[in-house]
């Protein structure tokens, strides 16, 4: 039975939260009952994490009140957050890996003094862990724990800590299946057993199915609030992304190229390592073709763009680019075949970041003429080389024997564009190319994928940002959960349909 009376354990009015000049949370109120499963919904970058990292005083809000059970709370560090009962289970884990479960539960507790008395600590957890069925290797260390497990110790670690009001920040993102309905009976348990849960998702089956009420985010304001039963997930998907995109921009119907590439039946095993395992991924790009991915990210996109680079195995399936089976060849080998690769993480997988900007120039040529000749790099050529990139790719870097990390966002974006596409592609696989860089370096990188269109190249265009892909691409795609869904023109669906996609309510 839903209260909708009941008490209110959390009262946020008024709060909002700026860094600089973005407002991730813009005057946002909200009321969370006691006894309830209260979900959080918005695409990334709503402001979700922020308004809770506001209630657990991990952040201070520029202006806004708070009231816990009713009275005025003065929340300005975690510490404070705990005295009030608030505990909070983030999306990345706060835990220490080379301890175990038990000393990672009490470590910090104000329970524990200087001298730990495990015993009485390892009683009163067995008993916490019993009646929630949390059941746990106490003894067994962190860093040898599944994702989820050590998801569980975290929430066994808020509840020794006495936590009555507890947020869970996107807590399925690292979960199987198996995990995730394990973890929503014990929500609804500890909801019956009047706690109080927040719950952040961008599912929206999920939220049908555990929440009780479920506020919805866009933009750092509160778009909707609903009784879950008074409510579907088309209500959600619409109150989620509505208004976000702009005019779909008719794509012009183009005669179709050859075909590039195409994904076979596509299967990677899920490793523990918090990779998402991609199921029987299909998928075939032509020639000037821009093909993007939409989808939260965390859903296998990256994995998704590391078989198509040759960077990760499959365990099943075929890929072919060309003509050519590619399956499981060495990355050298893609590139070799034409596939050039713009990872997200560009100071990490995309660029070397205390390498030199030469070094990191010419890394994909390095070990071809006349770069290198018998295992030997001509410093020479590689500088030419290298120059010829900053010039045509207006690369602004003084010194090119600086390290690579010298560069702003922008310039790191258009050094590691220019690399890839000089040597002329015939697929190029763009993940999340634009985010975090500013307007100017947006029109700048759609207008170089643009040109590589014009030149017959194949782009698979991932990006979380579905103005972007409304605009930018040919074609479209959404995953979700390591899954693909088919492929189709803009033209032919809705952005509702996308929302349901991107929220895993349609398969
Ligand atoms: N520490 C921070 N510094 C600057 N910007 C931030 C910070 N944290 C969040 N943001 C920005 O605030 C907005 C909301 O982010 P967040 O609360 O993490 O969204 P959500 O959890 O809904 O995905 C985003 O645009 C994000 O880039
Ligand atoms: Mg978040």
């Amino acid at each position: 039975m839903v209260k909708q009376n009941g008490e209110i354990a959390v009262e946020m009015k008024h709060i909002t939260k700026k860094f600089g000049n973005l407002a991730a949370n813009n005057d946002i109120n909200l009321k969370i009952y006691k006894g309830q499963v209260h979900c959080l919904l918005g695409e990334n970058g709503a402001g979700k994490s922020t308004l809770m990292n506001v209630l657990t005083g991990l952040y201070k809000a520029d202006c806004g009140e708070i009231e816990i059970n009713g009275q005025p709370a003065n929340i300005h560090s975690p510490k404070d957050a705990i005295g009030y009962g608030i505990g909070m289970v983030h999306q990345h884990f706060r835990l220490v890996k080379p301890l175990t479960v038990l000393e990672n539960i009490i470590l910090g507790s104000p329970k524990v003094g200087f001298w730990l008395n495990n015993k009485a600590a390892r009683e009163e957890i067995m008993e916490l862990t019993d009646r929630y069925d949390l059941h746990i290797d106490l003894d067994a260390k962190v860093e040898s724990l599944s994702v989820g497990e050590q998801q569980r110790t975290e929430i066994i670690k808020q509840m020794y800590r006495g936590a009555n009001i507890m947020i869970l920040d996107e807590p399925t993102a690292v979960l199987t299946p198996e995990e995730a309905e394990k973890l929503f009976v014990f929500l609804r348990q500890t909801a019956s057993a009047g706690k109080t849960i927040i719950f952040i998702s961008h599912k929206l089956r999920e939220i049908m199915s555990v929440g009780d009420k479920v506020t919805i985010m866009r933009k750092g304001q509160i778009v909707g609030a609903k009784d879950v039963k008074d409510t579907s997930v088309e209500d959600l998907a619409g109150l989620m992304i509505e208004g976000t995109i702009s005019e779909v921009k008719k794509q012009s119907v183009e005669k179709d190229g050859a075909e590039v590439l195409r994904l076979t039946d596509i299967y990677t095993l899920h490793d523990d390592s918090g990779n998402v395992n991609l199921e029987n991924i299909n998928l075939c790009l032509n020639e000037g073709e821009i093909c993007g991915i939409a989808g939260v990210s965390g859903n296998g996109q990256r994995e998704l763009a590391e078989v198509v680079s040759g960077l990760r195995f499959c365990d099943k399936g075929e890929i072919i680019v060309g003509q050519k089976v590619m399956t499981n060849q060495c990355t050298r080998k893609f590139i070799q075949a034409g596939v050039s690769h713009i990872p997200e993480d560009r100071l990490g997988t995309g660029l070397a970041a205390g390498l030199s900007i030469i070094e990191n120039g010419i890394l994909k040529e390095y070990k071809s003429k006349p770069i290198s000749v018998h295992g030997l790099i001509n410093y020479k050529v590689a500088k030419k080389y290298t120059e010829e990139i900053i010039e045509q790719y207006k690369v602004k870097a003084e010194n090119l024997n600086r390290p690579i990390s010298a560069l702003s966002g922008g310039n790191l974006q258009r050094m590691i564009i220019g690399r890839e596409i000089n040597g002329d592609p015939k697929i190029l696989v763009a993940a999340q190319p634009t985010r975090g860089i500013d307007i100017a370096g947006v029109k700048m990188v759609h207008s170089m994928i643009f040109d590589q269109k014009a030149k017959g190249v194949a782009v698979l265009f991932i990006s979380e940002d579905l103005d972007e892909i409304m605009e930018v691409c040919d074609t479209l795609a959404v995953m979700y959960q390591g899954h693909l869904s088919q492929k189709v023109r803009p033209s032919e669906t809705t952005i509702e349909e996308i929302g349901l996609r991107m929220g895993g309510a349609l398969c």
